[in-house]
């Protein structure tokens, strides 16, 4: 089978998404579907581009024993919507965006992240003006929603 190709975006490419793409290779690979995914992320903004992860991020993964430091930040650009068979906004503000941009017939790549993993239509929320602690529990919200993701996914390969 074909492995399903994952985009995770958010605003800065810093913070949410690298940790989210950290995470899901973690899991992947931990449950032997690491063949079965490709995964990758990118901001809608411009500002972090060439940038490794906010150290913040870098910092919890590690704790959680997940190296992201070598990660890269890119923008998010219009061949991702042909090269990815899913774009996942981390927050509402990054799905309006990537909508906005998306070429005509791939708007329905492009879902909000714990929507399309768990159901829930809620937020990873941006905590990049946050202290510490909110980058614990944005790894928790991040592995929870992951695992719901492979599930769906096994339940597609099934
Ligand atoms: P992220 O967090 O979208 O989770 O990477 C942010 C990082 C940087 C900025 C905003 C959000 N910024 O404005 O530079």
């Amino acid at each position: 089978m074909k492995p399903v190709r994952v985009l995770f975006v958010c605003l800065g490419n810093i913070c949410r998404s690298p940790l989210a793409e950290g995470v899901l290779r973690a899991l992947a690979e931990q449950k032997g579907l690491a063949p079965a995914l490709e995964v990758d992320s990118a901001g809608t903004g411009a500002w972090h581009i060439g940038d490794p992860p906010d150290s913040r991020s870098i910092k919890v993964a590690l704790r959680h024993g997940i190296d992201i430091s070598a990660l890269s930040g890119r923008q998010v650009r219009l061949e991702d919507f042909r090269d990815f068979d899913l774009l996942l906004g981390m927050d509402e503000n990054n799905v309006r965006t990537l909508k906005r941009q998306a070429p005509e017939g791939t708007a329905e790549k492009v879902h909000l992240f714990l929507r399309y993993a768990s159901g829930l239509g809620q937020d990873v929320p941006d905590p990049y003006y946050d202290g510490p602690e909110a980058f614990e529990a944005l790894y928790q919200m991040l592995e929870a929603g992951c695992s719901s993701l492979l599930e769906r996914f096994g339940d597609r390969a099934s």
